[in-house]
């Protein structure tokens, strides 16, 4: 969290600042060579709007490596096969807002389908970011489904491993917990003391229903194997275009169950990219021809096991 603080802070302060008071020079070819990077690495389309906070991000890159110049920085990047630096650069451009039940209205959905469902469950959330939407699905199969939540197995992914970290950890600011009721508080967190007062930790209760592991949804083979009752695919498609979100959708079609559901973000609509699926409700989706794909997705095998060992 303080990570993410100072980094907000130094961003502000350089957005803000004139161009001529930045340390360095940042031109609109640097600005063309990045997007063109980061689309053909995550996927993501970084619009106009975005050249500040690019600057103050990758700036941070350029002083960790001692360069003064993005055009050398960038010119390293794709000469080198230096991945540890792939992923700095990959970490420093993502977006990981999140919070605990965010777009609440999910969860109830969840609860019920989940109180429904036969078997051992299998959920998967693939942008899951600090963990805060993967530790919410926890709480709600712990909640709707008592001891039998134990059978559920979770799988939480994220292309960026800083945040991935973090989530791992399951420590939280008691900030961050403010929206959780003092009943979830109770049954769910530790509340530290001493050198960790105002921080909360995840019961180990909950944190052992989750695995943890890096997939990046652009790549087009993928580590994660179903098949799923759930995917949870919320706010990341809005950093992609059409044709990605279009093959993501395409790939979560072959490892959802046919009756599954996936959760999308508030402004995702993914009836507009694909006609693999239908809306159930309010950005829930389910396979328009479930019953034409059952036999596959039966006969597959659930193989989520190596991607969950991996990310242990
Ligand atoms: C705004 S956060 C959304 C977090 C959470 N799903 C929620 O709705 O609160 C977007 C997340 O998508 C991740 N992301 C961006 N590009 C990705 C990619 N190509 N593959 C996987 N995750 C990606 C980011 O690292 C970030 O953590």
């Amino acid at each position: 969290m303080e990570a993410r603080q100072s980094r907000r802070t130094i961003e502000t302060v350089e957005s803000e600042m004139p161009e001529h008071e930045r340390d360095f020079v940042f031109t609109n070819a640097d600005f063309a060579r990045i997007r063109a990077l980061i689309y053909q690495v995550a996927g993501i389309s970084l619009s106009d709007h975005k050249r500040d906070m690019v600057y103050s991000r990758l700036a941070r890159r350029l002083r960790a490596r001692s360069m003064t110049v993005f055009g050398e920085y960038l010119d390293y990047l794709e000469r080198s096969r230096d991945e540890s630096e792939w992923e700095a650069f990959t970490n420093a451009l993502t977006t990981n807002l999140t919070s605990f039940f965010r777009e609440a209205h999910h969860f109830p959905i969840l609860a019920d389908f989940v109180a429904h469902r036969k078997g051992p469950l299998s959920i998967w959330c693939c942008a899951a970011s600090t963990g805060e939407e993967p530790y919410s699905i926890a709480m709600t199969l712990q909640e709707a489904l008592g001891a039998n939540a134990r059978n559920a197995s979770i799988l939480a992914t994220d292309i960026d491993t800083q945040v991935l970290a973090k989530a791992d950890a399951g420590v939280y600011s008691i900030e961050q917990g403010k929206n959780l009721s003092a009943e979830r508080l109770r049954r769910f967190f530790l509340k530290g003391t001493g050198a960790h007062a105002g921080q909360m930790k995840v019961r180990p209760e909950l944190r052992q229903m989750l695995k943890f592991g890096r997939q990046n949804l652009h790549e087009d083979r993928w580590a994660v194997q179903g098949p799923f009752d759930v995917i949870f695919c919320r706010n990341v498609m809005i950093y992609f275009d059409k044709p990605t979100q279009g093959r993501v959708l395409e790939h979560f079609v072959s490892l959802m169950k046919p009756d599954a559901l996936l959760f999308a973000g508030h402004s995702e609509n993914f009836t507009y990219v694909s006609r693999s699926f239908r809306l159930r409700g309010q950005t829930v989706y389910e396979l328009a021809n479930g019953a034409a794909t059952r036999g596959a997705a039966q006969s597959a095998p659930a193989q989520t096991e190596a991607v969950r060992e991996e990310a242990s």
